[in-house]
């Protein structure tokens, strides 16, 4: 039986299957009609909420975090084999520790000196892009993205790396997928083709890394530390006055490869299908950028002297976070702000895809306007509009994901026009991270 929620008509309750939840999750809410602005109770054989208070979502996410546990998933035996055993998968004390040993890695002044490897390698990617061009733009943002990735990770080594890497982080998304959301009992031990080109990626992955924390620690001894991630990494101190193990190095390499580059090329695919669909929107962000050529080193100074540039980001992580869903486990039963009470051990779903169509906050939540988000603007509450999380666990990369969006996106528009292609139909599909299904095609107009 479904208990009855303090605050939630018995008929706004929601009652359907975890694994249909998950398959076909965007349309559920529209499906039941689940308003935007209401905690809903799941029936799933555990107790599953979805949370739609924003105290709830602040108490939770923020105020006490420590009580909460986050993503199963990632945070179980399995998902630290899948995902290394990294800031992304650790909890409690152990991710304190690791997160003050890595913050330093990614303020904003440690973004800054990968503002011009982002802008050559977009500026080759686009100078390949013909006029009259159709083209899908999502496959290009996520080649793009994992290009300058694996740059940020090794510098200069990247171009010697084995040519089958990029493919290799790859096959590891797909592996992700399949163990998250596959079908099949005992899917991990079963030799299927993604199971046996997981094991070859793994390989190659481990191998291209090790070796380049070799060089790394050989180098750096000669001549000090150089601005990638390995480098960087090699030369954490923790608070104890230590330095990584080769194996947590890899650990957090493997982590960037996991967080740091899908949802970046995911929000972008989203800025441009959003901005294909809105010509006159796209004109304003031209101006914008016209109007900027003069500031000196535009690219570390792009946040501020490109607001609109960044609004129209910000505003499609809104309606597409590229993070639209993820979980927490309370340790013991908790009585939430709104009086809810959860039992310990149930799964709370945070949506960042629900919350930022709050209808008190953004109106017409579905339309695509970027002045929500425009200098002038009051910003929205941390608990309604939280791309990148908040609390303990916020996105130690939102930094550096800012700073590529805004100089990726504005190389582009400063060379293409984007147009729609009314005869391709986008829809949005909802994996690890929120992307296009069938990519997003687009015709390019060379300026
Ligand atoms: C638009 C791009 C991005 C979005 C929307 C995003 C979103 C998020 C969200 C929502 C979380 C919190 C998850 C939770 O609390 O359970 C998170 C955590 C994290 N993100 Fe990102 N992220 C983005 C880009 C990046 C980049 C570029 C990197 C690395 C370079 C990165 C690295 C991480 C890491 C390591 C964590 C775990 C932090 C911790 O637990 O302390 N992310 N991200």
């Amino acid at each position: 039986m479904v208990e009855q929620l303090p605050n939630v008509p018995r008929s706004e309750q929601l009652v359907c299957q975890l694994p249909w939840f998950i398959r076909r999750r965007l349309g559920l809410l529209s499906r039941y009609k689940i308003p935007y602005d209401q905690t809903v109770r799941m029936r799933l054989g555990e107790s599953t909420f979805m949370l739609a208070d924003p105290a709830d979502i602040h108490d939770v996410l923020v105020t006490r975090a420590r009580n909460f546990v986050k993503t199963p998933n990632l945070v179980s035996e399995q998902g630290r084999k899948r995902a290394g055993r990294g800031l992304l998968t650790s909890t409690g004390d152990r991710h304190q520790q690791l997160r003050r040993g890595l913050q330093p890695l990614f303020v904003n002044s440690a973004a800054l000196p990968f503002a011009a490897a982002i802008q050559s390698h977009t500026e080759k990617r686009v100078s390949s892009w013909r006029d009259q061009q159709p083209i899908d733009i999502s496959r290009e943002m996520t080649r793009l993205g994992l290009e300058i990735l694996i740059r940020m990770v090794f510098g200069g080594e990247a171009d010697q790396l084995d040519p089958n890497f990029a493919e290799a982080i790859t096959e590891r998304r797909r592996y992700n997928e399949y163990v998250i959301f596959g079908k099949l009992p005992f899917r991990t031990h079963l030799p299927t083709p993604t199971v046996r080109k997981y094991r070859r990626a793994i390989k190659i992955i481990d191998k291209e890394i090790y070796r380049g924390i070799r060089e790394r620690r050989r180098s750096s001894s000669e001549h000090g530390t150089a601005h990638h991630f390995l480098s960087l990494l090699s030369n954490v101190q923790r608070p104890d006055g230590t330095q990584l193990s080769d194996e947590q190095v890899r650990d957090e390499v493997l982590t960037l490869t996991t967080a740091g580059y899908e949802t970046v090329a995911d929000g972008l695919s989203w800025t441009l299908y959003l901005l294909a669909k809105n010509p006159d929107i796209q004109e304003m962000l031209r101006d914008e950028i016209a109007a900027a050529q003069n500031i000196p080193d535009l690219n570390t100074k792009c946040l501020k002297a490109l607001p609109m540039n960044y609004a129209a980001v910000q505003e499609s992580w809104r309606i597409y976070p590229p993070t639209w869903i993820y979980v927490r486990t309370p340790l013991k039963d908790e009585t939430l702000p709104s009086g809810i009470k959860i039992p310990a051990s149930s799964r709370l779903y945070l949506c960042p895809f629900i919350m930022h169509r709050y209808p008190a906050v953004f109106p017409k939540p579905e339309k695509f306007d970027p002045n929500r988000f425009a200098p002038s603007a009051k910003p929205p509450p941390r608990s309604i509009y939280f791309p990148f999380g908040d609390g303990p666990h916020l996105c130690i990369g939102a930094p550096l994901a800012r700073l590529e969006s805004v100089i990726i996106l504005s190389t582009i528009l400063a060379r293409f026009r984007i147009h729609d292609d009314p005869n391709h139909c986008v829809k949005p599909f909802a994996g690890v991270t929120l992307r296009p299904a069938n990519g997003v095609k687009v015709h390019l107009e060379s300026l």
